[in-house]
């Protein structure tokens, strides 16, 4: 037996077991996972794995190297004021290894801001024996050594991103079960080596299916998901959940409100999701930025103060993409991409209020810094 339990003092009685049910989990772990959703922040993932980050670049004509994507990554978490909207920043297994250039490795630098530094930790998504079309998510194989590196790298907290595409027969039961299994057993590794397991289950937006059909297989994926966390003894009160909007695909003929995404979106979760889970924290998905702000802005206007966990965000796309097409691999543009990128955190950390409105994106008022 490990002794990651005694290490990070997770010396309590499990949720449902009585003793503490009615207090508020005092751990370590429990603590980071609220930490990472206190004062209206966010999360940053940062944490492309190589391939996706070049692709990103490629399409900008960005040099594929390892030291572009350090230099990117330099300007993102050395822009000044980030921890202001940012509460924790994923990185990719490449990127919490480097350094900025005065030669102080990633982590710290964040750590020193007061953002609390993550790791993805899944090796990605791949094809399902026997079920075309389904993907199942890789990186179970010796991943207890890798997190008890990566918490003696700094990291606080994981992140493990499993994918769930709709079509024709898809998903199925089988591809459900086993991505949620995948899941839950990544996050009791995660907190038994003390690190804040950031559960990610996407349903993809690609196709043309309504948003009837999106709510009905994102209520199946989670409830799949919360079984298995229970079954293999996963805390909630130690864990974050990062799911997707519920939104129709983005080839269907109705797009809907802002405020139909938002009611279907929380309800599903409301039907899903323990109170006992401090945050719910989205991912992007490919949504262009300011619909992803319009959209979490309207859960939290719509349904505030009902909801027990806090409804944030933990988009990539959707902070980054401007701030990379004005960094566009040129170190000159530096301080103008941090700028950008500092703008769109703070979108959305006001759309955490419910304070969000077309009106900030004005050019006038976001050109202010
Ligand atoms: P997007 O916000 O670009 O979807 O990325 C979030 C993420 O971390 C995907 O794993």
């Amino acid at each position: 037996m490990t002794n990651g339990n005694k290490k990070c003092g997770r010396d309590y009685v499990r949720p449902g077991t009585g003793a503490n049910l009615s207090m508020k989990m005092q751990t370590p772990l429990a603590d980071t996972a609220r930490e990472l959703v206190a004062d209206d922040k966010g999360l940053l993932a940062m944490d492309e794995s190589n391939p996706t980050c070049d692709k990103r670049f490629a399409e900008l004509g960005i040099p594929q190297t390892e030291e572009r994507r350090r230099a990117y990554r330099d300007m993102i978490v050395t822009a000044p004021g980030l921890a202001e909207s940012i509460s924790g920043a994923i990185l990719y297994d490449e990127t919490i290894r480097q350094k900025t250039n005065d030669g102080r490795p990633f982590a710290e630098v964040l750590a020193d801001a007061g953002i609390v530094p993550g790791i993805k930790v899944d090796a990605g998504a791949t094809d399902l024996a026997g079920h075309p079309g389904e993907k199942v998510t890789e990186g179970l194989d010796k991943l207890r050594d890798r997190l008890a590196e990566y918490r003696g790298m700094g990291a606080r907290f994981a992140k493990w991103r499993a994918v769930i595409a709709l079509g024709d027969g898809i998903p199925t039961r089988t591809g459900i079960e086993i991505n949620a299994h995948t899941l839950a057993r990544y996050a009791a590794l995660c907190q038994e080596a003390g690190l804040v397991p950031v559960v990610e289950p996407e349903v993809l937006m690609e196709g043309d299916h309504s948003l009837k059909r999106c709510r009905e297989a994102t209520q199946e994926v989670l409830e799949a998901v919360f079984d298995q966390l229970s079954r293999q003894g996963v805390s909630l009160e130690e864990m974050l959940l990062k799911p997707n909007m519920v939104l129709p695909g983005l080839d269907a003929p109705d797009q809907e409100s802002a405020e139909a995404v938002a009611d279907v979106t929380v309800r599903t979760l409301l039907r899903t999701v323990p109170a006992a889970v401090p945050g719910i924290a989205f991912l992007s998905g490919g949504q262009p930025a300011q619909l992803a702000s319009a959209r979490l802005n309207a859960m939290n206007v719509r349904f505030r103060g009902r909801l027990p966990w806090a409804v944030t965000f933990s988009f990539s796309r959707a902070i980054q993409q401007p701030a990379l097409e004005i960094w566009r691999g040129d170190d000159a543009h530096a301080a103008a991409a941090q700028k950008a990128l500092l703008y769109r955190a703070r979108c959305n950390r006001a759309a955490r209020r419910g304070e969000y409105g077309e009106a900030m994106e004005n050019p006038d008022q976001s050109s202010r810094s």
